[in-house]
C-alpha cells in the first residue's frame, strides 16, 4: 500500500477501463474465459465480458470445496429473535443449494425462468437464491417487510414460475405471518406462479394450499437429484432487484452474471478489505441490494464467511447485539447503515455494552444506504476505536460508487462525504444545463457511461424506461438521482435524492406507493407524501390528505379516527417498514399550472430550509396557508 496507489488504480481504471477489468476478471473462475472485455456497440447499453460464460453459484460454493475450502465456514445463522443459531460450512451449504436447485429444475424451472423470494433472514434464502444462479434461473428477492400490493405489483412484472417464502418472520415484538401476505399478493397479482415452496417456521406455521409445497419435504435426503451448475453467458441476468422511483411503479434493476461477479470480487479486498477466510457481518436484509452483494454473493465469491443475522441492532436483546456476533463469529469487518448506529447511540450512548465483549477481530466498520451524519460518525469512530467508512452506491450499481479505498490505500477519511470515486466509476457534478460546476458546487451526481461492470444494464424488459429514468437528463451520463458536490480533493458529498425517493432508516420507499395506498381510502380526494428530516430514521413519510366534499372530519374525534384509518392502510398495503406515523388534513396542496405538486417545495419547509418557489406555482395562498402546518416545531 504506497501513497498515490489509489490515484493511479483509479487513473487505470479511467483511461484503460478494459485492462483494468480484464485483470480483475482473472479472479472469477470462467467456463469459457471472456476475449472481450466490453461491448459498447449498442451504446448507451453496454455488455461487459460479452462471451465469457460462467456460473456464479459455482464460483460461490464449488469453487471454494474444490479448493479445500469445503470445512470452512460459509454461513453462521444467528437469530436472537427465535433462539437459534446454526453454522454451514462451504460443503454443506454446497449441498443444501444443489438439491434445492434440483428442486427446482424438478419444478420445471430452467434457465432465465424467474423465481420470486420473499423470505425473512433465513439461512434457506440464500439458499434459494444460490440454487436459482445455479440453474440459470432468475431470482427476485423481495424484502419481507413489504405488503401484499408490493409483492403482488413485483410478481406481475417478475412472471415467476416459482414463489419460495415462508410461514412467518420474527420481528422482535410479534411474528409476521408471511404466508397470509403471499396468498392475498397472488390473489391481486394477474400472474399466477405453477407452485409456492412454503419453509414451515415453528413459531408460526401457515396451512398449505394445493399450489404449496412443505420445504423441509422435498428437501428431504433423496427426494431430488441434486442439479449441476448451468453455464450462462457473462451477460444472462442474476437477479431482478425491484427498487422505488418517485411512481408507484417499481423499478426492475437487472444485474447480469459476469460483470457483478468481477465487480464484487474485486471489491472485497479492494473496499472491503475482506480476504478468503475472513469473517464479514453485514446487518441488512437480502431483501435489499446491501444484503444481496454483501451478505451473499461479495462474501461467497471470496471465500469469506458471512453471517446471516435475523434480529436488530437493539432490542434483541439490547444494544450489545451487533458487538456479540463480532465476538461469537470473529467477524473482521462489520457494515450496517448508520440508522444501526443512531439506535445503539440512543440505547447505549457510552457504549457501555462493548466492555462486555472481545471485538479484537474487528478492523473496520462500513456504513452505507443513506447519509452517515457527522455525529454519528464521529459517536462510531470514538467508541469503538476502528476507522468507520462511509460508502455510498445505490440498487442500480449493486456495489460502492464512493468509498474510502482502504484496501488500496488509506485515504483520510472527512466525516460527511463517503470519500472519492471507487476505481471504474467517473463522477460528475452538473447543473441544470448539463455544464460541469466548479468544485464545491451542488449540483446533480452523475456517472459517465460506461459505468463499470456490476452495474444495472437496463431494466426488466423495460429499455426505454432505463433510458428515461437515468440517461435522458444528460446525455452520455448515468442519473443518480442524488444532489451533492465534489470538493478540491476529490471528496464527494451525497446530500439527498433530488427526487421524490424516501429513504426511511436505510430503507428505500416510494412516495408514489404510499399515496397510491393513501388515496385509495374512500375518504381522500387528493394527497401528497413527503420525506422529512429525522434524527433517528435518516428520513421519515409524511402525509398530506385532502378529503373528499360531505366526508364529516369535522371534530377532532372524526379526524383522529381518519388519520388512524390512513396510517393502518399505508401499513396493510405498502408494508410496516414505510412508518407512516404523521398524517395531516388540509384544505389544499400546493402545484404548479401544470398541475404538479410542490413536493420538494414542501419537504424545504418541513425542514427548516430554504423553500424554492417556482414561478410556475398556481395559487401561492394555498402553499401560504400550508407553511404553518408544515414548518418544524420548536
Ligand atoms: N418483515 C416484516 N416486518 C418488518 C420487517 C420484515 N423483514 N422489517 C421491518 N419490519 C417492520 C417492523 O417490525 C416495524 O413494525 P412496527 O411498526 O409494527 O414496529 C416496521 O417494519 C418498521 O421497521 P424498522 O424500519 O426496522 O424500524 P424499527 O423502529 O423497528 O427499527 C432500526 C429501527 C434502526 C432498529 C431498524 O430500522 C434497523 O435495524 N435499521 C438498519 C437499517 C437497514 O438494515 N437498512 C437496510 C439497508 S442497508
Ligand atoms: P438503495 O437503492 O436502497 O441502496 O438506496 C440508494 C440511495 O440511498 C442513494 O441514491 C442515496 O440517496 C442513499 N444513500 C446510499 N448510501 C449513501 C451514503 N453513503 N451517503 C448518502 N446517501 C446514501
Amino acid at each position: 500500500m504506497s501513497k498515490g496507489a489509489y490515484a493511479r488504480a483509479y487513473e487505470t481504471s479511467r483511461q484503460d477501463p478494459e485492462a483494468f477489468w480484464a485483470e480483475a476478471a482473472t479472479d472469477i473462475d470462467w467456463i469459457t474465459r471472456p476475449t472481450r472485455v466490453l461491448d459498447d456497440s449498442r451504446a448507451p447499453f453496454y455488455t461487459w465480458f460479452p462471451d465469457g460464460r460462467l456460473n456464479v453459484c459455482y464460483n460461490a460454493l464449488d469453487r471454494h470445496v474444490v479448493d479445500g475450502r469445503a470445512d470452512q465456514a460459509a454461513l453462521h445463522y444467528d437469530s436472537p429473535v427465535t433462539g437459534s443459531r446454526a453454522t454451514y460450512t462451504y460443503a454443506e451449504l454446497l449441498e443444501l443449494v444443489s438439491r434445492f436447485a434440483g428442486v427446482l429444475r424438478d419444478l420445471g424451472v430452467t434457465k432465465g425462468d424467474r423465481v420470486v423470494i420473499y423470505m425473512p433472514m433465513v439461512p434457506e434464502a440464500v439458499i434459494a437464491m444460490l440454487a436459482c444462479a445455479r440453474i440459470g434461473a432468475i431470482h427476485s428477492v423481495v424484502f419481507g417487510g413489504f405488503a401484499p400490493q408490493e409483492l403482488a405489483a413485483r410478481i406481475d412484472d417478475a412472471a415467476p414460475k416459482v414463489i419460495v417464502s415462508a410461514s412467518c418472520g420474527v420481528e422482535p415484538k410479534r411474528v409476521v405471518a408471511y404466508k397470509p401476505y403471499l396468498d392475498e399478493a397472488i390473489r391481486r397479482a394477474e400472474h399466477k406462479p405453477d407452485r409456492c415452496v412454503i419453509l414451515q417456521r415453528e413459531q408460526q406455521p401457515a396451512e398449505l394450499g394445493e399450489r404449496d409445497l412443505d420445504w423441509a419435504e422435498v428437501m428431504r435426503p433423496g427426494v431430488v437429484q441434486p442439479a449441476e451448475c448451468v453455464p450462462v453467458e457473462a451477460s444472462h441476468p442474476l437477479y431482478i432487484l425491484y427498487t422505488s422511483g418517485t411512481t408507484g411503479k417499481p423499478k426492475g434493476i437487472v444485474r447480469d452474471s459476469g460483470g457483478y461477479a468481477v465487480a464484487l470480487r474485486w471489491s472485497m479486498p479492494n473496499v472491503y478489505g475482506i480476504e478468503p477466510g475472513d469473517t464479514m457481518f453485514t446487518a441488512s436484509d437480502v431483501g435489499w441490494v446491501v444484503g444481496h452483494s454483501y451478505i451473499v454473493y461479495a462474501p461467497l465469491l471470496a471465500g469469506a464467511t458471512t453471517v446471516v443475522y435475523e434480529g436488530k441492532p437493539i432490542g434483541t436483546p439490547d444494544a450489545g447485539a451487533f458487538w456479540r456476533v463480532v465476538q461469537d463469529y470473529g467477524v473482521s469487518s462489520l457494515f450496517t447503515a448508520p440508522t444501526a448506529f443512531r439506535a445503539i447511540k440512543k440505547e447505549d450512548p457510552e457504549a457501555r455494552l462493548l466492555a462486555d465483549y472481545d471485538i479484537s477481530s474487528l478492523r473496520t466498520i462500513y456504513l452505507a444506504g443513506e447519509r452517515l451524519d457527522p455525529d454519528t460518525y464521529h459517536w462510531a469512530t470514538e467508541r469503538t476505536g476502528r476507522p468507520v467508512v462511509d460508502n455510498w452506491w445505490q440498487t442500480e450499481t449493486g456495489w460502492p460508487i464512493a468509498s474510502n479505498p482502504r484496501g488500496i490505500e488509506e485515504l483520510p477519511i472527512k466525516p460527511g462525504s463517503p470519500s472519492t470515486a471507487v476505481c471504474g466509476y467517473d463522477v460528475r457534478v452538473l447543473d441544470d444545463q448539463g455544464t460541469e460546476v466548479p468544485a464545491g458546487t451542488e449540483g446533480a451526481i452523475v456517472i459517465k457511461l460506461p459505468m463499470p461492470p456490476g452495474t444495472l444494464p437496463t431494466l426488466w424488459q423495460d429499455d426505454d424506461r432505463y433510458v428515461s429514468s437515468y440517461l435522458s437528463a444528460y446525455d452520455g451520463y448515468y442519473l443518480t438521482g442524488d444532489g451533492g458536490y465534489i470538493d478540491e480533493d476529490g471528496y464527494i458529498y451525497v446530500m439527498g435524492r433530488t427526487d421524490d425517493v424516501l429513504n426511511v432508516a436505510g430503507h428505500r420507499l416510494s412516495t408514489g406507493s404510499i399515496e397510491a395506498a393513501l388515496a385509495g381510502h374512500p375518504a381522500v380526494a387528493e394527497c401528497a407524501v413527503i420525506g422529512v428530516a429525522d434524527s433517528f430514521k435518516g428520513q421519515v413519510p409524511r402525509a398530506l390528505v385532502m378529503l373528499k366534499s360531505g366526508v364529516d372530519a369535522s371534530t377532532p374525534e372524526a379526524q383522529d379516527r381518519l388519520r388512524k384509518e390512513l396510517v393502518q392502510r399505508v401499513r396493510e398495503e405498502v408494508g410496516a417498514v414505510a412508518a407512516l406515523h404523521q398524517v395531516d388534513i388540509v384544505d389544499g396542496l400546493p402545484k404548479t399550472r401544470s398541475g404538479k405538486i410542490l413536493r420538494k417545495t414542501m419537504r424545504q419547509i418541513a425542514d427548516g430550509q430554504e423553500a424554492q418557489v417556482p414561478s410556475t406555482i398556481e395559487d401561492r395562498s394555498v402553499l401560504d396557508s400550508l407553511t404553518s402546518v408544515l414548518r418544524p416545531q420548536g
